[in-house]
């Protein structure tokens, strides 16, 4: 393919403190690396703690169990997401709740977080998808009235703002990735932020092998080796150095699509409201789902990768014991595409692409 849907630019000082893991034999999960990334990314986000762990997933099924959601909870989360907003829910003994999503910013929809609310629920799974914001004002508000912990799961939204203010800093835990595709890599990796200092100890505990705090070898609680290695850090704290550089320039692409696909019949999942959108992804939403699968193929003829949005997760098998509808999630999942969108492209790039683009609507 001449055009990945995603390739990470390690262009900084990435190769370098490798080198130093290597050079100075901290390669496992205690090094310096670790406490200089965490602490640049919560002063990043605005949070007081952040924890690496080794995945996003991860990261989320520490927030689960930190937070102590067990069998007979529930959980509201949005159906159009990824997976991985999910399975933790499952896995950790509740029971997920689907909502729906708006039809303008694609995130999830409050009315419906409000409808889902039963004695049971005890928190919500807010996704800010695709690198644009929820309505937070609502979300938090919704969530105060009736009690319920707010996990935010940031994967896709590193450095995204709602009201001038980063997600990740509002609710009780945030949960971000650091997988290869996403704004700033480690490869494989993760973060969890609270500004909870409970929660805090917990989570170091949950990743950490459930290890007391003042004695060697004793272990208090139940706990995992989700650790985050010095490696890792190192690839993450070089890519953290570029993380405006990297956003600004998504923003830039999402400009050129925006300007190079103009009139022809398809939507762009712009930014909504008082929200700084980072376009992790430049989607786009076709008329139906014939013409996303001939413009994808088309593309992929021209040597260019796209990628089609999330099928809503009520419909995976593990999730579809009962009929449930969910018209927004449903519609943007059937028409949606994903296009290029690495920090490498340049206009000319961009441009290429899109009379591509232009081709296939004329043929
Ligand atoms: C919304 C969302 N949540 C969670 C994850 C899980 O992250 P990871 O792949 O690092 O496990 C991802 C990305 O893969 C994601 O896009």
């Amino acid at each position: 393919m001449k055009y990945s849907v995603y390739r990470p630019s390690l262009t900084g000082n990435e190769k370098k403190y490798v080198d130093e893991c290597l050079d100075t034999t901290w390669i496992s999960s205690k090094g310096k690396f670790v406490n200089e990334f965490e602490q640049s990314f919560a002063e990043y986000i605005g949070t007081k703690y952040a924890v690496g762990v080794c995945n996003g997933t991860v990261a989320i099924q520490v927030a689960m169990k930190a937070l102590g959601i067990s069998e007979g909870d529930e959980v509201i989360c949005p159906t159009f997401t990824y997976i991985a907003s999910a399975n933790p829910i499952t896995e950790a003994g509740a029971r997920v709740v689907f909502v729906d999503s708006l039809k303008d910013s694609w995130q999830m929809n409050p009315e419906d977080i409000e409808k889902k609310i039963t004695s049971q629920t005890r928190a919500i799974m807010v996704v800010h998808l695709y690198g644009h914001p929820c309505d937070m004002e609502r979300i938090m508000k919704i969530a105060q009235e009736h009690n319920l912990f707010v996990i935010e799961d940031c994967a896709e939204a590193i450095g995204s703002e709602y009201k001038k203010r980063k997600v990740g800093s509002f609710g009780d835990i945030a949960c971000f990735s650091f997988f290869g595709n996403k704004t700033i890599t480690c490869g494989e990796g993760g973060m969890v932020l609270t500004n909870n200092s409970y929660l805090h100890e917990k989570i170091l505990k949950i990743k950490g092998q459930g290890l007391a705090k003042y004695r060697e070898y004793w272990h208090d609680m139940i706990g995992f080796n989700y650790r985050m290695t010095n490696i890792q850090a190192a690839i993450g704290l070089a890519q953290f150095e570029q993380v405006d550089k990297f956003i600004a320039k998504k923003i830039q692409i999402a400009e050129w699509y925006q300007k190079y696909l103009k009139g022809l019949p398809v939507d762009f999942h712009k930014a909504v409201g008082d929200v700084k959108h980072t376009y992790w992804m430049n989607s786009i939403l076709t008329e139906s789902e014939d013409v996303r699968q001939s413009l994808r193929d088309y593309l992929k003829a021209e040597g260019i990768e796209t990628c089609p949005t999330f099928y809503p997760i009520h419909t995976m098998p593990m999730y579809a014991q009962k009929y449930e509808k969910h018209e927004v999630a449903e519609d943007i999942a059937l028409r949606g595409i994903n296009l290029p969108s690495y920090p490498e492209l340049e206009e000319e790039d961009v441009k290429f692409i899109c009379e591509k683009i232009n081709l296939s609507f004329r043929n």
